[in-house]
């Protein structure tokens, strides 16, 4: 396959089956329509208010969920049609909280090992070692620490078992899901800068999921905004950063504290008013209407498709 992306996701669609009341079911669409791709070594951020479906797409690209419709390729290859063991070797996932996702009573050496037994990736006990300890070196944990209980580690350093452990099959691709978000704000930035640093050495590909821009326009070469299961808005990081053009990511950017005091008078906070809508009770049209203050009549009727405004910047909005 010559394709020029390592991931690409085409029109991917995660309905989850639910009930709302009795004898009555509907879908609730935590993922509609959604098309990215991403290329070898490049680190794709995906932003979006708490519910809008970012965990949804990450979990359906690695075949957690199996899709309500579209297509996922990895290497031009449809991941549906790949072997499931041969996926995870090349896919892996740093989950969102280091707390739960890993079990408090085994020993860090037992985390890391795990996907080198089911991989297979070893032929003697010494070459488990020596892997589990060179593993715990890349993400900064002491070898004196292997035999340590998670329960013993704090969040940060929890996190790095965490990503040690989808580090041991030597994956091409990782979704990190706010890997940082469950973390004290004070070790955020050195985490974000060790995934940096393992993407240098290992080349290794990341779709970088974030609540705020602030945590992903550092470590992103672009970043795609999602709103109630779409994508509204996806750009080079500095071009959105700089150049916003939907209404939703000019909002979420004001959010966002710069150190330059006259820049941050310059830019109004931007609060938006209502609640995000409930994904069962969607506005027709653009789902941003019920909060946007640029909303008209065509918002109501029709959804705006992501449109191409030229230097890699797509916008799916009416108002230009
Ligand atoms: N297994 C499931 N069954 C039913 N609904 C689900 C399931 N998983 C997620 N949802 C719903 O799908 C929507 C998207 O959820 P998702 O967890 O993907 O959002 P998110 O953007 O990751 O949010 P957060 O920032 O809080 O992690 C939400 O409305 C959620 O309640
Ligand atoms: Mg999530």
């Amino acid at each position: 396959m010559n394709s020029e992306y390592l991931v690409e996701v085409q029109d991917l669609k995660q309905y989850f089956p639910v009930k709302t009341g009795f004898m009555k079911n509907t879908y609730l669409k935590a993922v509609d329509g959604v098309s990215f791709a991403i290329r070898p070594g490049e680190t794709l951020g995906l932003v979006g208010e708490s519910g809008c479906g970012k965990t949804t797409v990450g979990r359906t690209l690695l075949r957690l969920y199996e899709p309500t419709g579209g297509k996922v390729l990895f290497n031009g290859e449809e991941v549906t049609n790949k072997n499931i063991t041969a996926l995870r070797k090349e896919m892996q996932m740093v989950f969102q909280d280091p707390y739960s996702s890993l079990d408090p009573r085994m020993t860090v050496e037992d985390i890391i090992g795990e996907p080198l037994d089911v991989h297979k990736l070893y032929t003697t006990k010494a070459e488990r070692r020596d892997k589990i300890l060179h593993l715990m070196e890349l993400v900064g944990l002491n070898a004196e620490h292997a035999t340590r209980y998670a329960h013993e580690f704090s969040g940060g350093q929890r996190q790095r078992i965490g990503i040690a452990r989808a580090l041991a099959v030597d994956p091409k691709f990782i979704v990190c899901d706010e890997p940082v978000s469950a973390l004290d704000v004070s070790i955020q930035a050195q985490v974000v800068n060790m995934f940096e640093d393992l993407q240098e050495k290992l080349g290794v590909t990341y779709l970088f999921i974030a609540h705020d821009l602030l945590i992903v326009r550092h470590i992103s070469n672009r970043i795609a905004v999602m709103y109630l299961g779409k994508i509204v808005e996806i750009a080079d990081a500095d071009e959105l950063n700089d150049y916003p053009q939907h209404p939703y990511t000019v909002s979420l950017l004001s959010a966002v504290p710069i150190p330059d005091p006259n820049i941050t008078r310059q830019r109004k906070r931007i609060i938006l008013e209502g609640d995000v809508p409930s994904p069962l009770r969607m506005p027709t049209g653009c789902a941003f209407r019920s909060r946007c203050r640029y909303a008209t009549e065509k918002c109501a009727k029709e959804c705006p498709k992501l449109e191409d405004r030229g230097n890699g910047h797509f916008v799916a909005c009416w108002n230009k």
